[in-house]
């Protein structure tokens, strides 16, 4: 996969040379650009920003410069450097482009699979008081994916940190990125059932006056899986009930349906009903 990232703080991107992330890059999984916006600036102090228009703080990204920028990273940029006419049709050469933004929909697991079976992702890292909003809009015009996405509901300075999550999110899914895969298969928010993981524990079985559950230990798989699957549903229902309210009923099997309705919920619909106590 390649991936290109346009930022002012492109040495932000060092830290992607790391661990897994680095591994997939020397292993020729990953080739990962940082690109400095000011590169495509043109006066002295190589400005990116301007005043918004219609008044309020802070300033904003100024498209000409990210045009410039985009134009040539997209191909769309002809050899004289001018913008190419615009098309109503997408290329499947030309890479998606995403946006992070705290004003954008949520950036989900299902999101991160998606983007983790394309080839070739382009990062725009707004800063300030965000970017002009008729970039994005210019180039769904010119028929490229684009994206824009919020990693959660509070504001970071700039969108370099939400690329590095949302970055380490899609390409650990990618085939071969992981040395075991079957640990992504259990994780939390993966497939259509998506629950909060179990808890997990490691030896000794004792620690600190602390045991870990006795089923654990019971060599029983039937057991332990009933055990893990009950802890999931039970904590998904504590901390994120919006979770179990989207299961599929028909999904469920016996013991799930029981264990809901332990918790307050009515299953017999499309999907689990909180009922009131
Ligand atoms: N930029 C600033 N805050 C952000 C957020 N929460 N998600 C994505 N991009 C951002």
């Amino acid at each position: 996969m390649k991936i290109d990232i346009v930022s002012v703080f492109p040495e932000y991107f060092e830290v992607l040379n790391l661990s897994l992330m680095g591994k997939a890059q020397s292993k020729g999984l990953l080739e990962i650009t940082a690109h400095n916006l000011r590169d495509w600036t043109h006066d002295v102090h190589h400005s990116v920003d301007d005043t918004p228009v219609g008044g309020g703080a802070g300033m904003v990204m100024k498209p000409e410069v990210w045009a410039e920028c985009l134009d040539e990273l997209l191909g769309l940029a002809d050899a004289a450097g001018t913008a190419a006419q615009p098309t109503s049709e997408t290329s499947s050469a030309a890479p998606v482009l995403i946006f992070p933004n705290p004003s954008a929909p949520l950036f989900t697991q299902r999101d991160a699979t998606e983007l983790s079976r394309t080839e070739h992702l382009l990062f725009g890292c707004g800063r300030y008081e965000g970017y002009d909003s008729r970039i994005p809009d210019y180039y769904r015009a010119q028929g490229i994916d684009v994206r824009e996405y919020s990693i959660g509901d509070y504001v970071l300075n700039g969108g370099e940190v939400a690329v590095s999550v949302m970055l380490e999110a899609i390409t650990r899914l990618m085939p071969g990125f992981m040395g075991n895969p079957d640990s992504i298969v259990e994780e939390s928010y993966t497939g259509e059932g998506a629950l909060l993981e179990h808890r997990q524990y490691t030896k000794p079985a004792v620690w600190r006056g602390i045991s870990v559950p006795e089923v654990l230990l019971s060599g029983d798989h039937g057991k332990v899986d009933r055990f893990r699957r009950d802890e999931e549903l039970a904590r998904t229902n504590e901390i994120r009930p919006d979770l179990i309210a989207r299961l599929d009923c028909k999904a469920l099997d016996k013991a799930d349906r029981k264990t809901l309705m332990a918790l307050g919920w009515e299953v017999s619909a499309a999907h689990p009903r909180k009922l009131d106590r």
